[in-house]
Parts: structure tokens; sequence; C-alpha cells
């Protein structure tokens, strides 16, 4: 199990628990963390209390040498700040320890709020911070924080870069591999609480009778975790496993087999969450066959789970090959006028930009065109555009960005943050998903620093307010331990990773220009798909006349879909943030930029820069040897090495490419282009 391997591949995660090395803290520490007290609403034992009883003592077993005292209590009735949020825990302390002081206290709203105060503590003591006085308390500000997973059940993992899939179908429900409770943990101790199963690009079968009891089977391994099981629902599975001649959400018959077939789902697994559901996309099924609405097909599913508390995550990813116009408009075109439709259970799931995923975007102008409708955000932690298991790409920056991004929807100060979080009424139940970028691999996550992303993610879900240098810092201490060097390397290093991809992939807002289907390296050139949508010259528009989308008025005019403080800046070739000018402009090559150099100048510059930052991360890494193990050094060491290459792959290409249309020659400083 994760606690007890001992060995260097990462499988432990940010649970490694090693013995604290600082001996003047690991021994004051143990006296602190002898006795420590659990204080719930009932006062008594559940396999969730259980679970944190076992953490506690395996964590401060390996970490301390030392094995606890824990004892139960009931919690004092409304005594406690605890006792409004649910899942909220404190733990608190006295100002120092002797035999006659106060024990240790971990206070919650609910047997998973101690799971959640057990990690917190052991993040606490794992990151180094004193123990005396502790007050600390916290309660999740999203309702549901979900992994989605976007596994096939014949193993593959679509977009996934660490192995095969975690869910061994063929051999469930009998044979549950060890490695479901290490997922469990790893992920309620960051407080994520559910966990869509199976990808969006759904298959039928997963809602027949065999596959439930291996889905009930998983659901009962999570449970004691506080990790409820979500399922997609591919839309024409009444026609495929059900033997209806249409899924017609308006046709009674359809209505009564969801009905009953969620009733079934429910038997089997009574705390099941919902489904999540990618409809009329990508070829997909859905409600637009039969000329209904994604309303009508979200409420038809609505209806089917409200009697048993589930909800409904319906995907806003679409664009469709009828629709001509700008791609990443076409989602505000088709939601915003069914913008109060939806019912109560409903959460509009939206991809973080309007477009798929890519290394930096906008915001998506959804979040603030759909004030009567609630809204879930879709982030990708699995790096399908930036570099994927091979390259190093810290994504709490860009989700940062994304969250503190202010719509202007109510006004200045309308962050995205604001807009998900379950702060109001209208917002409950509040989600936030993010496609997960674990597999089979003994790392779970193919690159180890990988395993930041997943952290990061499930970091934000509780608490949308962390720096990325807070959770970089984290992390790393947790992961690589305290001496002071490897810190500082590895949290620089995090911290400007995903920058630096943008400067050799996709600098000044270009977008969309990754090689064809698997989206790995570069390729500008590709101008013959099945859709003109799916080409890069569709998004790079380079041209004699210069480079970029023109998305103001006197092109797609995508930004009228933004509030008009930001539709104002944006549209401005001076005003518009340089990071996402080509994004929303189509610019001259010789175009000054605020560097007072050229377009085509600053972009090569950037290239080279994205190249020179690469180099600086293996300088940096390299100076870490010696001071942690050799297989984690040498795993990532290799990476960085491939890393450079792929930099100065995407750099020679672009640049190649784009000086086809600039017709300009390389400025000084870039090297020239293999
Ligand atoms: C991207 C990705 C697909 C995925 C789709 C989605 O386009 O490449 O593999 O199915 O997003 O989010 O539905």
């Amino acid at each position: 199990a994760l606690s007890s391997a001992r060995s260097d591949d990462g499988y432990r995660l940010w649970l490694r628990y090693d013995r604290i090395e600082n001996e003047t803290y690991r021994t004051q520490a143990a006296p602190a963390l002898g006795r420590i007290v659990l204080a719930t609403p009932s006062g008594a034992e559940s396999p969730t209390v259980a679970a944190a009883r076992d953490e506690l003592t395996t964590a401060l077993g390996n970490l301390l040498g030392a094995t606890p005292v824990i004892t139960l209590e009931k919690l004092p009735a409304a005594s406690s700040a605890v006792a409004r949020s649910s899942d909220a825990f404190s733990v608190s302390s006295p100002s120092s320890f002797t035999p006659h002081s106060s024990p240790l206290t971990i206070s919650a709203s609910s047997d998973l709020g101690i799971l959640y105060g057990t990690f917190a503590l052991l993040r606490h003591l794992q990151t180094g911070q004193p123990l005396e006085n502790l007050s600390l308390t916290s309660y999740p500000k999203i309702q549901h924080r979900l992994l989605n997973h976007w596994d096939d059940l014949n193993g593959h993992v679509e977009r996934g870069y660490a192995g095969s899939s975690l869910w061994e179908w063929f051999y469930l429900p009998e044979i549950r591999n060890p490695r479901y409770h290490d997922y469990a943990r790893a992920c309620a101790s960051l407080g994520l609480n559910g966990t869509v199963l199976t990808n969006v690009n759904a298959n039928a079968q997963i809602l027949t009778a065999p596959y439930l009891a291996k889905v009930a089977a998983l659901a009962g391994e999570f449970r004691p975790y506080g990790i409820r099981v979500y399922l997609t629902a591919r839309f024409s599975a009444p026609i495929e496993i059900g033997g209806l001649k249409t899924a017609d959400p308006l046709d009674p018959a359809v209505a009564a087999w969801w009905k009953t077939k969620v009733a079934e789902i429910y038997r089997a697994i009574p705390d099941f969450g919902g489904f999540l559901v990618k409809a009329n996309s990508e070829g997909q099924p859905g409600p637009q066959d039969y000329k209904r609405t994604h309303a009508d097909g979200a409420n038809l599913l609505a209806d089917a789970v409200a009697p048993h508390g589930g909800i409904i995550m319906w995907r806003a990813f679409v664009y469709s090959p009828d629709n001509n116009d700008d791609r990443v408009k076409q989602a505000v075109t088709e939601f915003a006028p069914l913008d109060g439709k939806f019912r109560d259970n409903v959460i509009v799931q939206i991809k973080n930009g309007p477009l798929d995923f890519m290394p930096r975007e906008p915001f998506s102008p959804l979040f603030g065109a759909m004030p009567k409708t609630r809204l879930a955000a879709e982030l990708q932690i699995t790096q399908e555009y930036l570099g994927q298991s091979t390259q190093l790409a810290f994504l709490a920056p860009m989700w940062r960005e994304f969250l503190d991004a202010d719509t202007f929807a109510n006004g200045p100060g309308t962050t995205i943050a604001s807009l998900i979080d379950g702060s109001t009424k209208r917002q409950q139940p509040s989600v936030i998903a993010g496609v997960a970028n674990t597999g089979t691999d003994r790392n779970w996550t193919g690159h180890l620093l990988a395993q930041a992303n997943w952290y990061a993610f499930g970091r934000l879900t509780w608490d949308h307010s962390l720096t990325s240098e807070q959770i970089a810092d984290e992390w790393t201490k947790m992961t690589f331990g305290h001496d002071a060097s490897v810190v500082s390397t590895i949290t620089k290093l995090l911290l400007g990773s995903r920058e630096t991809v943008v400067n050799y992939s996709m600098p000044l807002g270009l977008t969309h220009i990754m090689a064809e289907g698997h989206h790995y390296g570069p390729g500008p050139w590709v101008d013959k798909l099945g859709r003109a949508d799916w080409t890069s010259v569709y998004y790079h528009r380079a041209a004699a006349t210069g480079l970029g989308f023109n998305r103001t008025a006197t092109g797609s005019n995508a930004l009228a879909q933004y509030s008009p403080a930001i539709a104002q800046r944006y549209g401005s070739l001076t005003d518009c943030p340089e990071n996402l000018l080509l994004w929303f402009h189509h610019v001259a090559w010789d175009h000054r930029l605020r560097s007072g150099r050229t377009l085509w100048d600053e972009l090569c510059l950037r290239y080279q820069q994205g190249v020179d930052e690469v180099r600086a991360m293996r300088r940096d890494w390299d100076s870490l040897k010696g001071r942690i193990d050799d297989e984690r050094f040498t795993h990532i060491q290799q990476r960085l090495t491939r890393q450079e290459l792929d930099a100065i792959e995407w750099r020679d290409a672009c640049l190649l490419y784009f000086q086809t249309f600039s017709k300009r020659p390389f400025p000084a400083g870039i090297e020239p282009p293999a």
C-alpha cells in the first residue's frame, strides 16, 4: 500500500511519510501528537473515522516513529463553528505540551470532516509547521470536487499518458486491486469527493447490470474516503441497451426507461452521485438528434436522478459541423438562450476556455452569460496540449489565472471563482471538475512532477484562494523533503514551467497549432482535416498581412460575447494583454509591441526564450544531483532532456513555417533553426 512502499518510484505520491529528518522538530512533534482526540457529531466509530485513525497511526508511526493514542469524543452540541458547514473541520492544540495539557483535537461537522482534518494535520507536520497553539479551521468552498476520468471500458484512457485505466473491469467486482484504496486516500487527502469513472465519449454498457455490480464494488472501496462515484451517460443508451426505438427526451417511454435505470443504479450504489454527459458534441448522440434542446436532454436525466439526490453535469463543450461561425463562439450561441431552462440539479459544465484546454486561453464567455444557471468549471489535469507526460508544466498558475479572471458579469470583481463556488444559494449544487492525469504507471501520472498537478487541482477545489506558490511549496516539501536548495529549486521549476511551455509552443495568444490527432508537438501547417475547425490554419490565420485571428467587430466579433469592459479592452490592439494578442487580433508582421519590437521579431524571441528557459530548467535540475534519491533524479533529468529537444522542435517548426508568410529574417539572438 501507499504508506508501506519504501522505494522512490513515486508510488507514495505526497503521502510518503518518510521519517522527519529535522531532529529538533521531530522530538517536539512526538509529544504534541502523542494523544489525539477526534470529536465528531456522534462520537461513534465509522469506516471513515477508522480510515482517519489508520492514516494517523501509519503516518505518525513513519514520520515520528511514535504511535499516537487516539480517542473519540462527541462534539459538544452547537458549540463549535465547524458545526455550521458540511465537512468543515478544525484542528486545535494547546500552547505547550506537558503531560497535563489538553490533547490535540480534530473536530468536525461530519466523519468525513475528521478525515479531512487528519490530512490537514499531517500536511502541517509534513511541511514542518509549528504544532503549538493550532487553530486551523477549514471548509470546502465548492461542494462537489470531482475528477473526470476519460477511461474506456477496454482499459484505454483517452488523452491519458500514464498507462492504462486504473479500473480493472474484467476483474471486478470480486477482485479489487489494493490500488483503489490508495487512489481514494490520495483524493481524500486533497478534499476531492467525487470521481466520474468513465469517458465522456461514453459507452452505454457501463449502465448494464454486470457493470453496475463492478461500479458498486469501486464505490464500496471509495466510500470510507468520502469519494462518491458518478458515471457518464450515453444519450442513446435507451436504444443501445434498453431496446427502445428512440432516445427522444420528450418521449414518455424514454423518460420511464431512465427512471427505471436510475432506480436500479441507486439500488446498487445508494450514494451514487449522478451523470456527466457529453451530448451533440464531436459526434456524440444527444437531444438535438430529435430536434430537442440541451435543456430538454439535461432535464430528462435530472428528473430521473432528482428523487435520489443525484446531479447532472451537462457539458457545454459543443461546436457543430454545420455551424460555420467562429468555433469559440458556439457554446454561448447554443447555451445562453437556454439560461433559466435547466432544472435545479443540472450544472452546465464549461471548460475554462472557449476552445479546448490550450496552453493559454481567455476564460470562456459562457461563465458570464448564464446568470440563471448553475455553472461548473472543467479543467484538464492531463496535459493533452502541454507536453503530455513528457514535459513539465505545473498548471496551478494557469488555473489561478482562470479562477481570478474578472468576468464583470455582475460588475467589477465578478471572478470566475465567485461564479462557480457555492457561496450563493443559486450556485448550489456547486461543482468543479478536472480531467484526471492518473493511470497504471507506478508513479500514477507518468511524469513524476505531474503529480503536482493532481495535487494542485485538488487543493484548489477545496480552497480556490490558495496561491500557486503555496501549493508548490507544500507539494515539494511533502514529496521531496525540506532541504532548502531542493525546495527552492523545485518550486522555481514548477512555477515557471507553464509559461515556458507557452513560450516555446504557442506564445502571444497563438493557439491550436499542434500536430493533428495525438496533439503532441508542432503542426502549424495542418490544413486538411475532417473539419476546418480542427486544422491549425483555421486558428493562426498566417498570411502576408500578418498573424492571428481577428475576433473584434471587424472579424468574428467573438469579443461581443464578453462584458463591455472586457470587449473594449481586449478589442483594442494597444490595450489587449499581449499574452492573448493573436487570439483576438490579426496583427501585421511589422506592428510594434510594447517591447518596441515588431510582431515578427517578438514572436521569434519568445520561441527562443522558451528554449532557453528549458535549458535553464535542466541546469537547475542537475544542481540537485545527490540531494535527492537517484531514482527520481534520473526520471526527471531524462524528461527534461527530452523537453529541450521538443522545445527546439516547436521553435524551429513554427518559425520556419511562419517565416514563409512573414518573409522576414530572424532577428539577432535566434539560433538558426535546424
Ligand atoms: C478534446 C479531446 C477529446 C475529448 C474532447 C472533450 O477535444 O481531444 O479527446 O473527447 O476534448 O472534451 O470532449
